[in-house]
């Protein structure tokens, strides 16, 4: 079983496909940390963010098994992989990776922004997160604020939306909703809610 959830920036994607992973007994993997470790790379070699042979040549060295890395997480790495992400090169590069792990068994949890359109389009079941951008951008400043991070709500909120705008208006696989992606809206609801909601949905759709 292929479960495949996109959706925005600090949508809470991550958090619910390990849960959602764990409830099933399904291995997970954030596709955000790829396209963070490339960002990562490229600058660590002193590269630029633009140079698309050399993001394509840091994609095809990437490996899964360093995504544990917690500077990967922080806002700055999260900037700089959306501009890589533009790169089709980069796309192409992470995109075997990507359908090996979907293809174990028993099944795979695969979040991001085109799994359902582009990396797992016959996923069986596909969910698209979503929450207004406030909401969004007060979550993640919590996260940051709690990890002793010096970031202000105005500075996270201007971020998402830059990123927002950067991932759905690139040519390639920008983030959209799959055309059969069932539309889940976090807003109101709180991690353990929407975990009940999406673990409703996945079985419903899968007839259990
Ligand atoms: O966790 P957060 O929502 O802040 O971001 P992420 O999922 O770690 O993704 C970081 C960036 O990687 C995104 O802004 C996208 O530009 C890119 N990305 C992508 O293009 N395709 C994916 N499947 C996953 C991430």
């Amino acid at each position: 079983m292929i479960i495949a959830i996109d959706g925005p920036a600090a949508s809470g994607k991550g958090t619910l496909a390990r849960r959602v992973a764990g409830h099933f007994g399904l291995a997970c993997l954030d596709t955000g940390l790829l396209y963070r470790a490339v960002a990562r790379d490229v600058l660590a070699r002193g590269g630029s963010l633009e140079d698309e042979a050399e993001a394509a040549a840091v994609a095809r060295t990437i490996d899964p098994a360093t995504l544990s890395d917690p500077s990967l997480r922080l806002p700055g790495v999260g900037e700089a992989a959306s501009v890589v992400a533009r790169i089709s090169a980069v796309r192409a590069a992470l995109l075997d990776l990507q359908r090996d792990f979907a293809r174990q068994e028993p099944g795979a949890v695969l979040d991001g922004r085109d799994i359902g359109t582009v990396v797992c389009p016959n996923a069986d079941v596909k969910i698209f997160i979503t929450a207004e951008a406030p909401v969004r951008a007060r979550r993640r400043y919590e996260e940051l604020r709690q990890r002793g991070e010096p970031v202000t709500f105005e500075g996270v909120l201007d971020v998402i939306l830059r990123r927002d705008e950067r991932d759905s208006s690139r040519a390639d696989a920008p983030m959209r909703p799959a055309d059969d992606a069932i539309l889940l809206d976090t807003s109101n609801l709180d991690i353990e809610a929407a975990f009940d909601a999406a673990v409703g949905l996945i079985k419903r759709k899968i007839g259990q």
